[in-house]
């Protein structure tokens, strides 16, 4: 019987919630009105669907305003938003060592422009960050802080309340890249102190690709600039970006069929229940822990006890002795399971938890696997240490 199970899922969810395809072809066949630049029903049906969106969203992440609810394609396009909003010439960040190149290169492109300065709080080699290692990186030109909630690489997740406490305290913004934590723990933009939450739809929150959100505080949202103008529908006697929210940060139109999918996707977690979707990825990451520390030659990168639930998401990274991540990743594949194999756009993380230029093969999962194929995949994975 051939088998096939996707332990790709940190990449993109694969498949999506069940309601997100016929949400998008409902809205294609519906006439897949524009919103805000018509006056008929289809033009508000529209502008209805995104203020739910943004509604759902607010809710999720307990964010303090609809309107600052603003849509992007992605983690990516939210953080260049953000840190060309906001950085001015001099400004410090602080991130930590832990970052997807979403993060590190248009920081790295600010630095080279001479536009900021920033630091790197070091994680240990579980991925463990020690909020006391970003209070010794603070100075006067300290503006911002901006981590990932959890590794895309290893899955250990960032304290992110305690760095938002810091945060609070020293008066400095806080950014998260939730792309790998989003859908599948709480996240309270109002009492983890976050002043820029970017969210990606096409992962955790089991929406379709070209389309996440940066989602603002009120202090973010007084301060940020736009990076992208052009149309809004809105204001159009205007030749200068209007300044009330979302408009400001939204020229152009938007990826709507994707938002659709999106709402029927949070739709979906919302029935589902964020604490039942966690429950259940992490008893597959603890089983999944407990069956491949018994085969031998296994090296697991980040947190390897299987007993910690919290401290992580579903993603797990390994090496095999004597064999190339490349060539384990293709017997994985060639065998129907998918993995991912490198450097993950993470090479800091890589060097951080020490399997830095190699990188590793990368299991993830989702809400809809099930124990049997989590013990199926470590059948698979002993059989080719078996025959290797
Ligand atoms: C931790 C992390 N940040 C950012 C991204 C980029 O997200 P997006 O595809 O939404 O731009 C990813 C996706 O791989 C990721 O894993």
């Amino acid at each position: 019987m051939s088998i096939f199970i996707n332990a790709d899922q940190a990449s993109t969810a694969s498949p999506k919630a069940p309601a997100v395809g016929e949400a998008m072809k409902n809205f294609i066949d519906a006439g897949a009105f524009n919103a805000s630049r018509g006056i008929y029903a289809g033009a508000f049906d529209t502008e209805a669907m995104l203020y739910r969106t943004r509604e759902q969203l607010c809710d999720l992440f307990d964010a303090p305003k609809i309107k600052n609810v603003t849509f992007t394609s992605g983690v990516t396009l939210a953080l260049n938003v953000l840190f060309y909003g906001i950085l001015q010439k001099g400004d410090h960040v602080i991130t930590s060592s832990m970052e997807h190149n979403a993060v590190m290169r248009p920081l790295t492109h600010l630095r080279d422009d001479g536009r900021i300065e920033f630091s790197l709080a070091a994680a240990d080699k579980q991925g463990r960050l020690d909020p006391e290692k970003i209070v010794e990186l603070i100075k006067p030109e300290t503006k911002l802080i901006v981590v990932t909630a959890a590794s895309n690489v290893v899955g250990t997740r960032l304290p992110i309340r305690e760095i938002g406490k810091i945060c609070q305290e020293k008066g400095i913004m806080f950014a998260v890249d939730s792309a790998q934590l989003a859908g599948t723990y709480p996240i309270s933009m109002r009492e983890e102190n976050i002043d820029a939450l970017t969210v990606t739809g096409h992962k955790g929150l089991m929406g379709p690709q070209g389309v996440g959100a940066l989602i603002l505080s009120d202090t973010a949202a007084d301060l940020i600039e736009p990076l992208v103008c052009g149309g809004t529908g809105s204001f159009s006697q205007l030749e200068t970006m209007p300044e009330p929210l979302p408009d400001r940060l939204e020229a152009g139109t938007l990826p709507l069929p994707a938002i659709a999918g999106l709402s029927a996707a949070l739709d979906w977690i919302e029935e589902t229940g964020i604490f039942d979707i966690h429950e259940h990825k992490a008893d597959l990451t603890a089983q999944f822990l407990r069956r491949i520390s018994e085969i031998p030659g296994v090296r697991i990168f980040g947190i390897s006890d299987p007993e910690e639930r919290e401290g992580r998401v579903a993603v797990v990274s390994l090496q095999l002795d004597g064999m190339d991540p490349a060539e384990l990743s293709q017997r994985l594949s060639e065998a129907g399971v998918l993995t991912r194999v490198g450097l993950h756009c993470a090479p800091r993380a890589h060097q951080t938890i020490g399997s830095y230029p190699q990188g590793t093969v990368r299991f993830s999962f989702a809400y809809n696997h099930s124990l049997s194929d989590v013990d199926k995949v470590a059948d698979i994975l002993k059989s080719i240490v078996e025959t290797a």
